[in-house]
């Protein structure tokens, strides 16, 4: 079996080189631009290319030191910044004439470079799209070559969405700090733009919170993990210790890290479902009180939930309080998901909340809990996304969906006039297997089956929405829940090609896809990724 697998790796690898060696693909450009016009010869990027920026605004300078500390860990050498300059120079200008936020012009001719964009987001954009154009060399952290030719052209691009995001489930299993760092990187050179992290699980609570030191001693840590598949029978465990957490020094840097590459972090605090670790630290959180929680060594749904008691709120209006000033982005995540009512139904307490509050059922209390927690988020300026199962019961009057169980969520959501994300079970769980096989042919995962092709044919917007409607789609996003995932090489397994569909689809207009080509310019671009020591699936070369 290994052999055949080798082998037909092999073959495969024999046909990128043929490609390669035909040199057809001049712009292996993942996401394609929106319009690209070929250009005769290349320029040469070199000790003496000077960078000229046309506005004193900082978050350009952000931008353009990417690519000089790009050029600096490859080739050793600073690229200077110049007041003018035409021959042998990369200017950027900011022009308020681009529309898009995040769009840019490129001219790459041989003798310079010019990017105009509207913001230095749309310039950051166009450092990418130069990126993906220079040899992979570039992303070596010890240069093997010096100059760095890039392929003349003219382009003008933009993207779909606003919105094009990733989420990685960092409570299953904790994840170093450098990986993540390194897969940040990575989806920035596929312009994704949201970086969802899921932090709070039944298995591990990732965040350090001051006030309630519990969380690191107690809930950051189990004491086994499931081996084998959570299905498999008998289940085996492992009996080693896991765990971690993050400081808040540590998610302050990667806040940092993100935005130098134009990235904004959303940060996730499950509730009032996905909480044991929480209450394995602080039980009487929850609503059965002569117990006591285990951080969670299995996976699947769990029944121990928070309490909706003035307790509960006051601990995580807390911990959302020490949330907020690490994290700057407008939106964040509070779950919702997979809540299961069992132990509501169960407590007087609840019972009694839901006729003192004239609520109708266990749903209208999940939906009071979602509300008093967006009252509070929006009280700080901040607004809440979560996931479909925050429409049960009644939206919060503010909230944003992320629809997950296929698209019926986000399609009712918009419905009401609120604003969605995209990221269905259907397309886009990337925790899923790749290949028709699955388990006989890839490392264990959850189930499923989601191969590259499928990912790349969703269309964010369903078929018999308005043009009104198709304004409530923010954009769309990938999502790697790791149960399965127990470390960054599995992590970028799972990610990559997927993401370089998702990057396509949710950037690229709907009319400019083509699965063929695509493939085409992967099989060259996926080279950066083997330079950036990012791991990836390679059953594509199989199709
Ligand atoms: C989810 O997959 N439970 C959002």
């Amino acid at each position: 079996m290994k052999k055949i697998k080798f082998t037909l790796i092999g073959i495969a690898l024999m046909l990128v080189s043929e490609f390669a060696s035909a040199g057809d693909i001049r712009y292996p450009l993942i996401p394609m631009p929106e319009k690209l016009t070929p250009r005769e010869g290349s320029f040469q990027l070199s000790k003496t290319t000077k960078i000229v920026l046309n506005s004193p605004d900082a978050h350009l300078k952000t931008a353009t030191d990417f690519l000089v500390n790009l050029i600096h860990q490859s080739a050793g050498y600073n690229l200077a910044y110049a007041k003018t300059g035409s021959k042998n120079s990369i200017s950027f200008i900011i022009d308020s004439k681009i529309a898009n936020d995040e769009g840019y012009t490129l001219l790459v001719a041989p003798d310079a470079i010019t990017v105009k964009s509207k913001t230095p987001a749309g310039a950051f954009m166009a450092i990418q799209t130069l990126r993906q154009l220079m040899p992979a060399e570039v992303e070596e952290k010890k240069a093997s070559v010096q100059n760095f030719a890039i392929p003349a052209v003219e382009i003008e691009d933009a993207p779909r969405f606003g919105y094009r995001g990733l989420m990685l489930d960092v409570g299953r299993y904790f994840l170093p700090m450098d990986f993540i760092k390194k897969y940040i990187d990575a989806l920035s050179f596929y312009k994704i733009n949201t970086f969802h992290l899921h932090l709070t699980e039944d298995q591990g609570w990732r965040i350090e919170i001051k006030k309630y030191p519990r969380l690191q001693e107690v809930s950051a840590w189990r004491n086994e993990t499931t081996v084998g598949h959570a299905r498999d029978t008998p289940r085996k465990y492992d009996g080693k210790k896991h765990g971690g957490y993050y400081t808040q020094a540590e998610l302050k840097e990667l806040v940092k890290f993100a935005q130098d590459r134009f990235i904004t972090i959303i940060p996730e605090i499950e509730m009032p479902g996905h909480s044991q670790a929480a209450l394995a630290a602080y039980p009487s959180l929850g609503c059965v009180l002569d117990t006591t929680y285990n951080v969670s060594t299995s996976w699947g749904v769990h029944k121990d939930v928070y309490c909706p008691k003035e307790e509960t709120f006051k601990f995580l209006e807390d911990v959302l309080t020490e949330v907020i000033s690490i994290f700057p982005s407008k939106y964040i995540h509070i779950g919702g998901d997979e809540c299961p009512k069992d132990r509501w139904k169960a407590s007087a307490f609840c019972q009694q909340l839901i006729k003192e509050k004239g609520l109708k059922d266990e749903h209208g209390l999940q939906s009071y809990f979602i509300r008093r927690i967006e009252k509070f988020l929006n009280s700080k300026g901040r607004a809440i996304i979560g996931w479909d199962e925050i429409l049960e019961g009644g939206l919060a009057p503010n909230a944003t969906v992320m629809s997950w169980r296929g698209e019926n969520g986000g399609i009712e959501a918009a419905r009401q006039n609120h604003n969605v994300v995209m990221t269905p079970n259907t397309f886009l769980y990337i925790d899923y297997y790749q290949t028709k096989e699955g388990r006989a042919k890839e490392p264990l995962a959850i189930g499923g089956f989601l191969p590259l092709e499928k990912v790349y044919s969703y269309n964010p917007v369903p078929a018999d929405f308005t043009p009104q409607q198709a304004k409530y789609i923010l954009g769309a996003q990938a999502n790697l829940w790791t149960e399965y995932v127990p470390d960054g090489k599995q992590a970028g397994h799972m990610t990559f090609p997927r993401v370089c569909a998702l990057a396509e689809l949710s950037w690229t207009p709907d009319s400019k896809k083509n699965y063929a080509d695509f493939k085409k310019r992967l099989t060259e671009n996926v080279a950066h990724l083997s330079k950036m020591d990012m791991n990836f699936a390679p059953y594509f070369m199989e199709e």
